[in-house]
């Protein structure tokens, strides 16, 4: 089966190696606009394999769509990240331009794929590739709820081994929904545990708080660190979320998708749990939230759809030009 990921750089080439190291896929294409940039990242992730011993072909190529044919999936990085300082938001006017001509692109040559749009501010780009391409609404997903949860569970583990629990990354669960947004992402502390144990029971809430303080500017956190933003938990992220598409692997795995009625909302992509298999979002479960959680998600799509019509205005403004 094939993949294609638009964008060779950070966070697209990191994703195509983890995909070819998890060894699922038949052929990952890379392309990107950068003249020789693909080519290059693609003999690279060949030459890995070689060692390490992954049957998945790579195959890199300068903005040659037809070579993505009859893929099963599209992941779209294309895009500018932002830089330190910067919010997801100040990057809609460059990427939604990219996005628009990308998806337009690639879905001419694979109209059956299931598309993960990547590029921020994602939950707007993912509005936006739903209402240019009239997909149905299984086959366009936006990742950030996978990955602000991995943060989530990276900040609980430090929590406990602070607390003296000496915690395994592996054994603690956790999960955020809403925008992948710093200021309205909702992480889920009453369902965080340790193996099952609530972790409430076991720290005390105020580090907690802190551990979802710290999830929330997990992002910015790294952008400050790193002069750029992150790749190698994204491209771990989406690389899962592939594999649970092309294995048909029915996993639980919080998506941003477009909501029709689910958590009361309505015309909007939004994080929240869905289970991916091959049809791509094939079920949104609605946990039925209630308390700070229910109110934390509202404002969360709030913000969302504000984001939403500055994307609108400035679409508009494009036209006008
Ligand atoms: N078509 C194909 N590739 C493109 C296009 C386009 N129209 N426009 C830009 N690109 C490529 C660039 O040439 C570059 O190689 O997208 C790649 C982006 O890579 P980076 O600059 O390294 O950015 P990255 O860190 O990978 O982030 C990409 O993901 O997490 C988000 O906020 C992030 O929006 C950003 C995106």
């Amino acid at each position: 089966m094939k993949v294609s990921v638009i964008g060779a750089g950070n966070v697209g080439a990191t994703i195509a190696n983890v995909i070819v190291q998890k060894n699922f896929a038949g052929e990952v294409v890379l392309l990107d606009i950068r003249e020789g940039y693909a080519e290059g990242k693609a003999m690279d992730m060949n030459q890995a394999s070689t060692i390490l011993g992954s049957f998945t072909k790579v195959t890199g190529v300068t903005n040659d769509y037809e070579a993505t044919a009859n893929s099963k999936v599209i992941v779209v990085t294309s895009g500018i990240p932002r830089k330190p300082g910067m919010t997801r938001e100040e990057l809609l006017g460059t990427n939604a331009k990219i996005v628009k001509d990308v998806v337009s692109q690639a879905l001419k040559y694979s109209p059956d794929a299931v598309f993960i749009i990547i590029s921020n501010p994602m939950d707007a780009m993912t509005y936006l590739t739903i209402k240019e391409t009239g997909l149905p609404r299984n086959r366009v997903l936006g990742l950030g709820g996978m990955l602000d949860s991995a943060r989530f569970k990276y900040y609980i583990t430090e929590a406990l081994r602070a607390e003296g629990i000496d915690a395994s990354l592996t054994d603690v669960e956790g999960m955020v929904i809403g925008g992948h947004n710093d200021k309205t992402m909702v992480p889920l502390i009453k369902y965080a545990s340790y193996r099952g144990i609530p972790v409430t029971n076991l720290i005390n809430w105020d580090i907690i708080l802190d551990a979802a303080r710290k999830t929330k500017v997990g992002g910015a956190t790294l952008t400050s660190l790193i002069g750029t933003s992150a790749w190698y938990a994204p491209g771990a992220a989406v690389a899962t979320l592939v594999e649970a598409i092309v294995t048909d692997a029915k996993k639980l795995i919080p998506c941003c998708v477009y909501l029709d009625g689910e958590y009361g909302q309505k015309d909007v992509c939004i994080g929240v749990p869905v289970v991916m298999g091959e049809n791509g979002a094939e079920k949104i479960v609605d946990i039925n939230l209630d308390g700070p959680e229910y109110k934390f998600f509202n404002a969360s799509v709030e913000a969302a759809r504000e984001t939403n019509r500055l994307l609108a205005e400035v679409l508009s403004a494009a036209k006008d030009k």
